[in-house]
């Protein structure tokens, strides 16, 4: 039965280590490595603003303090921008500041997603909340949320994204077990495997880092033992919910749009390339740029 309270909440797990990016994130969070000019973490934040979502919870760790300044007034730079008369550059600065209310948690101990999803526990109350991943960004052309929290409005319960990928790739994710709903772009999840190991994954289809939880997955959390990895993953919680109708289940939108992964140096590179390629203001020049370069290539 779909339960009426929307979603207004967005949570946003920004604690990782970053270490496939050594050394650039010793002392930089990944999430603020730049695509093309803005951080990674901004679109994010715009991806949930877009669906409606101003009430942003970023779970942070230690030295992530450089993503508070991004979101937040930064008036010396911004008087000296003003001296200049750098109209454009002042209104970028602004921007990121009065996206969305941003608000802090940290979550002390890495103790993996679960467990970071856990830490907003209190700021998100009894409602339903989005969790969106800085991993994968989602291109606003495809507005997958807005669609999760529909899916949310009529069928209840909680909502993953769900993307087809090739088998060999199914154990880098979690991966869900599927049945039809009479909409073609949602299925009811019956099962959930964190990562299974090769040949054992229940289908191609994979969750992207975008989730509507039910509330009770926080108690749900609580008694979560630490699954693949020795974390506690948020994909064991959702799988319990997913065997208990009582919880109102778990449903997948099926993703058909485009995804942009950044979260590995092969993917961040793919995802500048495509970014770059479709700047109005460096399109012009970077692609026949690029055509020549790969064609002087051996
Ligand atoms: C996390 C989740 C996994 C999901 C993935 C999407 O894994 O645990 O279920 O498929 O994000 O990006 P991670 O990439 O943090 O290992």
């Amino acid at each position: 039965m779909a339960d009426s309270s929307s979603v207004t909440k967005a949570v946003i797990p920004a604690a990782g280590l970053g270490t496939r990016f050594l050394p650039a994130t010793k002392a930089t969070p990944k999430e603020m490595l730049p695509i093309v000019d803005k951080p990674a973490i901004q679109y994010v934040v715009e991806e949930a603003v877009a669906a409606g979502l101003d009430d942003v919870l970023l779970i942070t760790g230690r030295s992530k303090r450089s993503i508070e300044d991004h979101f937040d007034r930064a008036y010396e730079l911004e008087e000296a921008l003003a001296a200049k008369d750098n109209t454009d550059g002042l209104a970028q600065v602004r921007e990121s500041a009065e996206l969305a209310t941003v608000h802090y948690v940290r979550q002390g101990e890495p103790r993996g997603l679960g467990h970071a999803v856990l830490c907003a526990a209190r700021h998100v109350g009894n409602e339903p909340f989005a969790v969106l991943l800085g991993d994968d960004l989602i291109d606003p052309r495809d507005p997958l949320l807005t669609r999760m929290i529909e899916v949310r409005e009529r069928f209840g319960g909680s909502v993953v994204a769900l993307m087809e990928v090739p088998a060999e790739q199914v154990s880098l994710y979690g991966c869900a077990a599927i049945e039809p709903t009479d909409e073609d772009d949602v299925v009811t999840i019956t099962d959930l495997v964190e990562k299974p190991v090769p040949g054992s994954a229940p289908s191609r289809w994979i969750i992207i880092g975008r989730y509507v939880c039910d509330p009770k997955i926080f108690d749900v959390l609580r008694q979560t033992p630490p699954g693949r990895g020795g974390e506690i993953q948020l994909t064991d919680a959702l799988k319990v919910l997913a065997g208990d109708p009582s919880s109102g289940g778990v449903y997948g939108v099926l993703f058909r749009g485009r995804r942009y992964d950044t979260g590995n140096k092969l993917d961040y590179l793919r995802t500048l390339v495509v970014f770059a390629s479709e700047r109005p203001d460096l399109a012009q020049e970077f692609v026949p740029w690029l055509r020549a370069f790969l064609e002087s290539r051996p």
